[in-house]
């Protein structure tokens, strides 16, 4: 495996090339319980990156109650260990940027992928495409995010093998070739066949940390098992070099095609090769859009963007820690970087790395990698950092809400204070906040409703704010946009109560309901309803 570093990058010349070559960032998309943990584990145990007994308490602790794990969120207990997680493997930097489990989370989880170059796609071998993988695999699709797929449990009862990967293709119109063949199923599953270089890797054994354990041939699987048809494997391999579409890297980077991996995250089996799949195969840091020219990686000044915002991350300080993913160059410690939102410099004196359960000071960071910047709310969701240039990245994405409610204070003396506070959850995309045009109280939109539930939690515990959410006249938010500016001003004028102001100060149409938001949108000539925009 020793010439994965350099296998799938063009030889590099420059430190600062050979750095960015040697990064793959990558996301694991998956639906609950199809084992997105249990490989993370495994993966960073790989890269020798954590303690397994406190990574797993840390899984249980957040499968209690919901109010517990409300608890256990606002303490942070878990978030730390789970927003990036760092680790190294045969020369590899690998950046496994973790999203949340919980569906009411996944703004922020569309968010993350806009960070990565790559996603691993867990399914279980039981199940196929399940709903929220097909969902994510969406965004990641629209982003042209290569994917690799890891095709999990195959120590339990699973389907079809061809089956699966006709599953993928059809549901998901994208091409499959399988890397690895499963021997057996279920009980009876002995390991993998490398469909690349032939020989069988043996479950027994398969715990070994590389993963390499011994090859054999085929012809002597027979009297390992009684329950095992070699003819019949021999007959599937034969399909599968006669159906199955070879690899062909450009396809998978245009996200055409996915590599295919079995396994058995819990036995940590096929989870090696996985690795080095992602290692030859994953693309590293690619170059990014922003407004005004594509930054490449390797470019030598620094620029980054904003993806996420943890707050409290420490319960002794209020202390915020923007999430920024390096985009070019490299970030020194103590150097200083452009806000470009605001034109003001902001000095980077304690970029911190995050390990499984540890953060450490970060000397220096390169493209791809991810780094918290504590802070105390000058940064935001999409906000752009760079050496001075004045670019914004774009495609940091926020979603038209699910569910609007409006924001009762059981104080009306705090309304100034809770104005504040809003505006504050709303950078940090822990809500977002609509602000109506003529002067209502403020509407609150969220994709799921455990968002609700943070957002009271924390503005009764870190602004002493107890606040009631009220069922509002309107359900649906859309931002209005046109290329004609007196259309847009007319529209807004016409439309008064329904108009409100989100973080930015971009319009944005509340609508009572489907019906009505159809209604309008036929009669606005010229005008763009839009339920994405992105952070700018
Ligand atoms: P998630 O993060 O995607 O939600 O899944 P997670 O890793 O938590 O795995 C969900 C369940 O599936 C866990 O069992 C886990 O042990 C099991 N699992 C994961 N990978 C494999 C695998 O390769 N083979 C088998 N047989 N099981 C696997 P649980 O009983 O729900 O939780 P726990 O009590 O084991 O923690």
């Amino acid at each position: 495996m020793s010439d994965i570093a350099v296998s799938a990058e063009s030889p590099s010349r420059s430190p600062l090339s050979d750095e960015v070559a040697r990064r793959r960032t990558f996301a694991i998309i998956s639906h609950p319980d199809a084992g997105k943990t249990t490989l993370t584990e495994k993966l960073l145990l790989f890269g020798g990156a954590i303690n397994l007994a406190g990574q797993v308490k840390a899984k249980g602790e957040r499968r209690n109650t919901r109010s517990d794990w409300m608890k256990i969120e606002r303490e942070r207990g878990i978030s730390v260990v789970t927003s990036v997680m760092t680790f190294e493997f045969e020369g590899l930097v690998f950046n496994l940027l973790d999203t949340p489990g919980h569906e009411d989370f996944s703004e922020d989880t569309y968010r993350t992928l806009t960070a990565v170059d790559s996603a691993v796609m867990v399914i279980d071998a039981a199940k196929g495409i399940e709903a929220r993988t097909r969902k994510l695999f969406e965004v990641c699709r629209l982003r042209d995010i290569p994917i690799i797929t890891f095709i999990n449990k195959m120590d339990r009862e699973s389907r079809d093998t061809f089956e699966l990967l006709d599953e993928i293709e059809k549901t998901l119109a994208l091409d499959t070739t399988p890397m690895t063949w499963p021997v057996g199923r279920g009980r009876d599953f002995l390991g993998t066949y490398d469909v690349v270089n032939g020989g069988v890797r043996l479950l027994e054994g398969g715990g070994a940390k590389t993963g390499a354990t011994e090859q054999i041939d085929i012809a002597d699987l027979a009297g390992r098992n009684a329950n095992l048809d070699v003819a019949e494997i021999k007959d599937e391999l034969a399909l599968v070099s006669e159906a199955c579409k070879p690899f062909e890297l450009e396809a998978f980077r245009e996200g055409h095609l996915t590599p295919v991996y079995f396994g058995s995250a819990l036995r940590n089996f096929g989870v090696g090769d996985l690795l080095e799949g992602l290692g030859k195969f994953a693309p590293a840091p690619r170059a990014q859009d922003s407004n005004l020219r594509k930054v490449e990686a390797a470019e030598p000044r620094m620029s980054a963007f904003v993806f996420k915002i943890q707050a409290n991350m420490d319960p002794n300080h209020r202390d915020r820690i923007a999430f920024a993913r390096l985009c070019s160059g490299k970030l020194s410690r103590g150097m200083k970087a452009k806000l470009v939102r605001t034109g003001k410099n902001m000095s980077l004196s304690s970029p911190q790395f995050f390990f499984a359960q540890d953060r450490s000071v970060a000397d220096e960071a390169f493209a791809g990698d991810v780094v918290g910047i504590p802070n105390h709310g000058t940064l935001r969701i999409g906000d752009t950092l760079t050496e001075g240039e004045d670019i914004t990245f774009v495609g940091v994405p926020s979603f038209a809400p699910e569910i609007v409610r409006r924001v009762r204070l059981t104080d009306a003396m705090k309304a100034k204070k809770l104005k504040e506070a809003l505006q504050q959850m709303s950078e940090e995309g822990v809500v977002q906040v609509f602000r109506p045009r003529d002067g209502a109280p403020a509407l609150v939109g969220v994709v799921g409703p455990l968002q609700l539930d943070v957002l009271k939690a924390r503005l009764d515990a870190e602004y002493s704010l107890p606040v009631e959410f009220e069922v509002s006249e309107f359900q649906l938010a859309r931002w209005v946009s046109s290329d004609d500016r007196k259309k847009l001003d007319a529209f807004i004028a016409a439309n008064g109560s329904g108009i409100a102001d989100d973080v930015d100060g971009d319009p944005v149409f509340m609508a009572k309901n489907e019906f009505y938001l159809g209604y309008t949108r036929e009669r606005a000539e010229g005008i763009t309803f839009s339920n994405v925009k992105d952070v700018k």
